[in-house]
């Protein structure tokens, strides 16, 4: 058994970058652009529209690049497991092609930035693979590399990947890429601040009315916009529904010391499940390895501390890890057909955008988002809009969404009447349990001094009744995904507002 007492529940990226500190919002401000939301999409999208000439102003709800950006695998790549065969079969050859094009050209973006601001930040082409070590797949895998060929891509079927373990084969894309995301994203953010822009940090948005001049209702005031883009990973407010249009999964992170320089040729991704997403990074000089994986539905899984361990027994037994170093874990939205939400709100909406659902590809899908939204607030043409269309429906979205919409309802009838004690007094330290009578339950969680914290557990965006994270020590709604802390406050959306206390 290795020894992970020096292990910090945090991840690797906030682990070795400076914390930021930018201020609240002072009082009511006024922009041509709000951006809500300082993770890639919108810290990318502010830069971009302020070179364009506008005034933006950021308004995170914590602080910048800490929330899904800073709990990645920072791997920049068109090649997203095994997508294109099934793109060219949903959506046509198109918009397959229109896929691979923007991601490669999110890349580029990046690469721009980094070379003509010099940002240190392990910027570095490489190529990337999707591996399979079972030999029933490897026709899956032809069949990709045959379809990322029609697209575009540069992919070839390969016999080895760059890993210390054999596989049957693997698709390999050329000149991938993979950094640092806090590196790169906070020297591109210090670019917001002035000529009459700004980035506030601890302000949340609470509220958005559209208008022909949008007024952003804040915690700390409000903000007046002619354009308003929601890049808060999953939309807040209630048009256009997006919590209904796609579900949210979490997925666990470790980085670890290891004997040897494995990985280091290359990216990686298995094709199968429970996945596996390999890539090395630097600390002191010194090569880490970083594994992701483990995904399940939000709030659906009694014991996530498993989840970790699952993760560190396959490194450990692949690697020659010495030491485990960081352990996170990170929230994604999916789509019922597969393509992200980006574009205007609703129908009818002319002023409001959003981005969402980026099947944990949000490196390339935000950075693409970013670039789009700039275009269409800008009023250019981009031929992304019909791909990313916010507006769309598809009949395989409809059929899966009306699967999900089933499951989320059964949540929040079920969830009132099940597991349910009267008594508090058999939560043991470091345990949250949901306790009362149906239609008044608490969540109660014992903390390791032994002090019970208690909070309603009626989640504030639609009501559905939370779940215990172990590994998190949150309370996360298995409806839409918000997620609390032990003590009500908002960790993740949709929900805006605290649990209520309960005494
Ligand atoms: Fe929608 Fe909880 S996130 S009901």
């Amino acid at each position: 058994m290795l020894d992970t007492s020096s292990e910090k529940h945090q991840s690797f990226w906030i682990d070795t970058t400076p914390h930021t500190n930018y201020p609240a919002m002072p009082g009511n401000t006024s922009v041509d652009v709000a951006v809500l939301g300082g993770g890639i999409t919108g810290l990318t999208a502010a830069v971009l529209l302020k070179r364009l000439g506008k005034t933006v102003a950021v308004i995170e709800a914590r602080r910048i690049a800490e929330g899904v950006t800073g709990h990645t695998t920072a791997k920049l790549t068109s090649q997203h497991q095994l997508v294109y065969d099934t793109l060219i079969e949903a959506h046509g050859e198109e918009k397959a092609r229109l896929y691979a094009e923007a991601n490669e050209a999110a890349i580029d973006r990046i690469e721009a930035f980094v070379n003509e601001k010099n940002i240190d930040c392990d910027f570095r082409r490489l190529p990337a693979y999707v591996y399979t070590e079972s030999a029933d797949m490897v026709p899956q895998l032809q069949a990709e590399v045959e379809a990322a060929r029609r697209v575009g891509l540069p992919a070839s079927f390969v016999e080895e990947a760059p890993l210390p373990f054999p596989v049957e084969g693997a698709v390999r894309f050329e000149e991938q890429t993979q950094f640092h995301v806090r590196k790169y994203l906070l020297p591109l953010a210090e670019e917001i601040p002035g000529e009459g822009s700004h980035l506030f940090e601890n302000t949340r948005a609470l509220d958005v009315k559209e208008g022909a001049q949008c007024r952003v209702q804040t915690d700390r005031g409000r903000v007046i916009a002619k354009d308003v883009i929601v890049a808060t990973h999953i939309p807040f407010i209630f048009k256009g529904e997006f919590w209904g249009k796609s579900y949210p999964q979490r997925e666990y992170g470790i980085a670890a010391r290891i004997e040897q320089t494995v990985a280091s040729e290359g990216i990686s991704i298995n094709a199968e499940s429970p996945t596996r997403s390999v890539r090395t990074a630097s600390r002191d000089g010194e090569t880490v390895l970083i594994v992701v994986g483990e995904a399940h539905k939000t709030g659906e899984d009694p014991d996530t501390e498993q989840r970790y361990r699952n993760l560190e027994e396959w490194a450990r037994e692949r690697f020659g890890v010495t030491e485990f170093e960081n352990r996170w874990s990170a929230q994604d939205y999916y789509s019922f057909d597969g393509l992200p939400y980006v574009g205007r709100i609703g129908m009818g909406s002319e002023h409001v955008y959003v981005a969402t659902a980026f099947a944990a590809w949000g490196m390339t899908n935000g950075t693409a988002a970013a670039m789009l939204l700039s275009d269409l607030i800008t009023g250019k043409e981009n031929e992304w809009a019909s791909l990313y269309d916010s507006t769309r429906t598809s009949p395989l979205a409809t059929k899966n969404l009306y699967k999900e919409g089933a499951k989320q309802a059964m949540h929040f009838v079920k969830d009132r009447f099940e597991g349910v004690t009267e008594d508090m007094s058999d939560v043991v330290p470091g345990q949250g349990r949901i306790v009362g009578r149906p239609g008044d339950q608490t969540a109660v969680y014992r903390d390791p001094q032994g002090e019970v914290h208690t909070v309603s557990a009626r989640c504030t965006h639609l009501g559905c009744i939370v779940s215990w994270n172990p590994a998190e020590t949150s309370w996360d709604c298995p409806c839409h995904g918000s997620r609390f802390s032990v003590d009500g406050e908002v960790l993740q959306g949709p929900a805006v507002h605290d649990l209520e206390k309960k005494l």
